[in-house]
């Protein structure tokens, strides 16, 4: 396969402003068709994007079109629903996050996608961005050393309770917060602490639905991870910090500028001067906001692994792996206790 015919399940803001614009760049897919409820949000985003048929139907689409994968951005429920139905049909499938609503539906979602030997993604996209591949690529270096320890800030609007049967989520503040926003943080932590093991949190709260949630993490391998996570009005920020047992620290601010800080004293001139010694890597001006972000590697990156037959990360087990560590984070809080993550939880 050269080619991947690829479908569109829905076609709402997400879909259309932040991952149909990196389609045309991808050459490798063959844009067969949009489906959206609302005929008028397909056929818009078939003729602005090129793709071969517009549809209101998913079964109809799957049936006429013949795609070998699919992307599915709608109301998370429908990544579920619509997602089993498309790994039955035996397609690749990428879905926007959460998964699903439920722990339970993202764990069925996951095991069929395991079952079927299908290529499953989820758009938790921040560990495709270019800069937090640098900064990774940065803390594989010889001076970085072993990594210690993984911090990251994350800041976005006050979100309050889905309503219920929106398909968004039940009705529990922390749960959609966990499903809308917390999901993105937890997925870069997990992707570089490793799988977590333990979990203490606290949160306050306050006006309206403003609330702060600071949270210390265990990995497997011994690191160590804290998420700040403020649901307030600081608007949509990103902070990773990278420790490592050698001379250095790696700082991403904002998915932009990345820093490579490599400790006080380092030069020979710098013996008898206070200083810190640090490389910076910025975005050039004409980087695309899809490279920047995450949101079209992420898709170069589902293409690159279906023509190559490997699995993608995050992966659909990864999408229900940041819920169940979403569950001990509100657990932890509600118990006033660390709760443990033991592996059992954590199996597909
Ligand atoms: N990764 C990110 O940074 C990020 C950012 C924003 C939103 N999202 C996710 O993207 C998803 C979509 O969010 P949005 O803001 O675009 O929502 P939206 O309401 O603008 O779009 C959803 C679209 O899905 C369509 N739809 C619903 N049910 C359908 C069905 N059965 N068949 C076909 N189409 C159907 C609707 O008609 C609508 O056009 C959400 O799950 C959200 O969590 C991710």
């Amino acid at each position: 396969m050269s080619t991947i015919r690829l479908a569109v399940v829905g076609a709402g803001n997400q879909c259309t402003g932040q991952l149909m614009p990196a389609i045309p760049y991808l050459k490798v897919f063959d844009l067969v068709g949009i489906c959206d409820l609302q005929r008028e949000l397909a056929e818009r985003n078939a003729r602005n994007f090129g793709a071969r048929a517009a549809y209101t139907d998913v079964d109809t689409m799957l049936k006429e079109a013949k795609p070998d994968a699919c992307m599915v951005v709608g109301p998370p429920i429908i990544h579920e629903q619509i997602g089993l139905k498309v790994l039955e049909h035996g397609c690749h499938l990428f879905v926007e996050k959460p998964t699903s609503p439920t722990l339970e539906g993202a764990k069925k979602l996951a095991e069929l996608s395991v079952r079927k030997g299908l290529v499953g993604q989820v758009g938790h996209m921040m560990r495709h961005a270019a800069p937090v591949k640098i900064a990774a690529e940065f803390a594989q270096s010889e001076s970085f050393g072993k990594l210690l320890s993984i911090e990251s800030k994350y800041t976005t609007w006050p979100t309050g309770a889905a309503k219920p049967d929106s398909g968004w989520g039940d009705s529990d503040e922390d749960w959609t917060y966990m499903l809308v926003q917390g999901g993105h943080p937890i997925d870069l932590m997990r992707h570089f602490l490793g799988e977590v093991t333990r979990v203490a949190a606290f949160r306050s709260h306050g006006q309206g639905n403003t609330k702060v949630y600071s949270i210390t993490l265990e990995g497997a391998e011994g690191r160590v991870g804290f998420l700040n996570l403020q649901d307030s009005y600081n608007g949509w920020y990103t902070g990773l910090e990278l420790v490592g047992d050698g001379r250095a620290t790696v700082r991403v601010d904002d998915l932009g500028r990345v820093t490579l800080r490599t400790g006080e004293k380092t030069t020979p001139t710098e013996k008898s001067v206070w200083g810190h010694t640090q490389q910076t890597w910025e975005p050039h001006h004409i980087l695309t906001a899809w490279n920047r972000s995450g949101y079209g590697n992420q898709l170069q990156h589902f293409a690159d692994c279906i023509l190559a037959k490997k699995p993608a990360h995050p992966s659909l087990v990864d999408g229900y792996r940041n819920l169940v560590v979403a569950q001990a984070i509100l657990d932890s809080i509600k118990q006033r206790k660390v709760i443990d993550v033991p592996a059992a939880a954590l199996a597909v």
